[in-house]
This record gives C-alpha cells, sequence and structure tokens, in this order.
C-alpha cells in the first residue's frame, strides 16, 4: 500500500501546511514586536474544519523555530486544548505548567522560592487561597486570580528572558505564546475577557509586556467572549479564518502528492479543486480518496471523477439528506442552494434572484431557513449556506453541470477567474 499522507481527521504535519502566508506573515510582525515587550493577542475564530488548529499549531512551530526568515522567534510557548466544561482558572493553570516543561531546571529552582504558594512540588497552582466573606467576594476573587497569574508570568519573564538565570544561549527565550484552543469550551467565558486584558496591562504597566495569548473558537464565542468586556477588544485582534483560495487549495494537494511520490495532471487539478470550495478539511478528504482510487501513481481525469463521487457520498451522509435533495428532482430550492453553493459567500437576495433566475424566491426562504440549510447573516440580512461542509457537497453534485452544460456559468467565472474559460 502507499502511504496517504492525506487525512481530513489529523493535524496536517509542518511540511505539508500550504497556504495562509498572509496570516502567518500578520502574525510574525506582532510577534517582532512582542519581543520588543509589546503585547500583542489575538482570536481566531472561523467554523469547524476551515484549519484554526492547524494554522495554530503551525504558528507555535515558528514561534520557537529561530528562523532569521520568519521573525527570528525564540518564545516559550505552551497550546491547551479546552475540554468541555473546563474553567479558564484551571485552563491557564494548565497552560502554565505546560510552559515550565520548557524552562530551564535553574530557573525553576529560582521561580520556587520567589512564587511559595504559587509554585510548589514543581507545579502552579492559582486558586483563592484564603478569602474572607464579604460583599466583594466574587470580584475580589477575580482580582486574587489575576493577581496570581500576574505574578506568576512575570517571574517567568524574569526568569527566563529579562534576567534569564541560564548562561546558554538556547535558554534565553525572547517572548511568551500561549495557546488556547476550543476555547467555546470555558463554563466561564463571559468572565475571560475581563482576565485576559487584566493580564496583558498589568504586564505592560510593569514593562513585562513579552506575551501573547493565541485564542481559538467559533464566530459565536468570539461575539459571547467580548460581551463579557468590550474594551479587551482594543487589547485582543480578531482574526476571522476563511475558506482557501484555490491557488492555495492546490497547493495543498501539490504537496501531498510530492510528499506521496506521485504524478498528477495540473489541468485536471485546475479544473476539479473548486469542488472543494476552498475548505480545508474536504481539501484533505478529496486528496485522500484520490490517493485511495489511484492505481498507478498517476492522478488523472479519471481518479477525479472517482474520488468526487466518493467524497460526496460519504459528505451525504452527515444529515446533509435534509438540506438538499440530492437524489431526486431539483426544486426552486435547490437552485437558490447551488447558487450559494457556486457564490461560496453571502449573497443578497437580490443577488440570488439574479441568478437562479427564479422571480419569487421568498416562498422557499422560509422553509430553507427553518430546515437549517441557510442562514441569514443579521448585520446585513445577507444569505449564506449552513456551512462549508454543506457547500462542498452540493459543488460535488453539481460540477458536472457546470462544466458540462454551463449551468451558472456567469457566476462560477465570476467567483472562479480565470478558471474553466474555454468556450
Ligand atoms: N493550511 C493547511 N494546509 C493543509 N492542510 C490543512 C491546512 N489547514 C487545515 N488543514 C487540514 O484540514 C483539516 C481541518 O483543519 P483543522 O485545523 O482541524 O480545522 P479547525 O481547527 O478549524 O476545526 C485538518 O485535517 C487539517 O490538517
Ligand atoms: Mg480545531
Amino acid at each position: 500500500m502507499k502511504y496517504n499522507p492525506f487525512n481530513p481527521n489529523s493535524i496536517v504535519p509542518t511540511n505539508l501546511f500550504a497556504g495562509r502566508k498572509e496570516y502567518i506573515l500578520r502574525i510574525i510582525r506582532k510577534f517582532e514586536q512582542v519581543k520588543r515587550g509589546m503585547p500583542s493577542s489575538f482570536f481566531l475564530f472561523g467554523e469547524r474544519g476551515i484549519g484554526k488548529t492547524a494554522l495554530a499549531k503551525l504558528i507555535k512551530h515558528i514561534s520557537e523555530v529561530k528562523d532569521p526568515l520568519l521573525g527570528n522567534l525564540n518564545f516559550l510557548s505552551s497550546y491547551y486544548t479546552v475540554e468541555k466544561g473546563q474553567s479558564i482558572n484551571d485552563v491557564l493553570q494548565a497552560s502554565l505548567n505546560e510552559l515550565t516543561d520548557e524552562i530551564p531546571q535553574t530557573a525553576i529552582e529560582v521561580m520556587g522560592k520567589k512564587l511559595g504558594k504559587l509554585f510548589e512540588k514543581g507545579k502552579f497552582s492559582i486558586g483563592a487561597f484564603s478569602l474572607s466573606y464579604g460583599q466583594n467576594r466574587e470580584e475580589m476573587k477575580s482580582t486574587m486570580i489575576r493577581d496570581q497569574l500576574v505574578s506568576i508570568l512575570s517571574n517567568i519573564i524574569d526568569s527566563v528572558i529579562l534576567s534569564p538565570v541560564s548562561t546558554e544561549e538556547r535558554e534565553k527565550k525572547d517572548g511568551i505564546l500561549i495557546i488556547i484552543d476550543e476555547i467555546n469550551n470555558i463554563s466561564d467565558l463571559d468572565k475571560c475577557a475581563q482576565l485576559f486584558r487584566g493580564i496583558i496591562t498589568t504586564l505592560d504597566v510593569k514593562e513585562m509586556g513579552y506575551i501573547s495569548f493565541l485564542l481559538i473558537g467559533y464566530d459565536t464565542t468570539l461575539k459571547d467572549f467580548f460581551k463579557g468586556d468590550s474594551s479587551s477588544r482594543r487589547h485582543i485582534d480578531s482574526n476571522k479564518l476563511g475558506v482557501m483560495p484555490i491557488n492555495e487549495a492546490e497547493e495543498v494537494l501539490i504537496k501531498g502528492f510530492k510528499e506521496a511520490e506521485i504524478t498528477w495532471n495540473n489541468e485536471d487539478l485546475k479544473k476539479n479543486i473548486v469542488a472543494t470550495g476552498g475548505y480545508p478539511h474536504s481539501i484533505q478528504l478529496m486528496g485522500h480518496n484520490l490517493l485511495e482510487v489511484d492505481k498507478d501513481d498517476n492522478i488523472d481525469d479519471k481518479d477525479w471523477i472517482e474520488a468526487m463521487s466518493r467524497t460526496a457520498i460519504e459528505l451525504q451522509k452527515k444529515d446533509f439528506a435534509d438540506l438538499y435533495n440530492f437524489n431526486g428532482k431539483q426544486s426552486g430550492r435547490e437552485k437558490i442552494l447551488d447558487v450559494l453553493a457556486v457564490a461560496g459567500k453571502a449573497l443578497t437576495k437580490q443577488e440570488i434572484i439574479n441568478y437562479c433566475q427564479i422571480k419569487n424566491i421568498y416562498q422557499y426562504l422560509p422553509e430553507l431557513k427553518k430546515r437549517g440549510s441557510i442562514k441569514i447573516l443579521p448585520e446585513t440580512d445577507k444569505i449564506i449556506l449552513h456551512s462549508q461542509l454543506f457547500r462542498t457537497s452540493i459543488l460535488l453534485k453539481i460540477i458536472p453541470k457546470i462544466f458540462g452544460e454551463n449551468y451558472l456559468r456567469d457566476l462560477f467565472h465570476k467567483e472562479f477567474g480565470k478558471q474553466g474559460k474555454e468556450d
């Protein structure tokens, strides 16, 4: 059996990571400021399977490798994935303990002496150790937790960055990166923003702002997070991760093909990659199936046709049968969904009418919404498909019509540029 480097359910290894250059460069630029004591934190959000975890793991790697082309960063960093129902205190405590794995023993000993109760038996522990009862108990508790975290972080910053205990060059650090993934699972999300703001600004005032938090969640998580404390928006940049442009999607497949040491036809790749909608989960799934169906170590059009039908069947098993009629006759509902799938972004009602050529789309919208096939964005009243995975499954269904019958040709060309222009 040949080696299949594609896997939609695991995290892509660094050498097969593709695209996302803009995001990476933007974050490296911010990390270069962190190196100079200017704190910089991020909230990375976007739907499931869009590539948040993959990007965050790559960023962690870049922050540690000291690559002169990538900001020459030598951060102390931790990566923590929140489990359902954990509190922010537990999560931060665990993140700090993960950091200690990288801290040299000599520095740990020095810190231990200074931190007392907060650092016992080689572990940080935070919490409200002694609190008198009173009116502002909750508030006092939050302040105390924040102060404990600041105290631990200032000790770490002091002993590995500002006045490193170790004389070994490789053990000196220039910043701290704390990554928290699946922050949507935190039980007390409403308290988080204020806590992070408190930590960041206090360290900054102490001239110890060598810190970056990278928080990861969904669109709704972001809203709930900032609802807890809107002033924290100034300290935490929101970055939305969207689908990949077609050239980056191609790059994902090409890297995998090279890794598997097989050849491919570039024209077939360019033509068919659009079926993934640039959604990383679907690209991986398609790549996986392409390698499964290929028999001669060369990916050609026949492999694509087979892989697309396999991918489509797998996706349609995911409950999408209720959201789109994949087998029966197409109605106005499907036409609307087709337009949204090809567009790949939110459209106004008028735009939908123009492309799907049905005058009265209004009779279909309430039911599409009720079934969950579409969402209506409250800010703009524009309409968007339920998810990227759903979009891929529609694209796979209609791609033959798009190429064969010029179905939705104008919209397709508008959205996918030069691809498939031969007519
Ligand atoms: N830039 C990328 N290059 C290659 N594969 C990627 C990239 N981004 C994501 N993937 C792959 O897509 C799938 C979904 O990505 P993941 O990071 O788990 O999404 P999320 O964390 O947003 O749910 C994973 O298999 C992942 O390895
Ligand atoms: Mg993830």
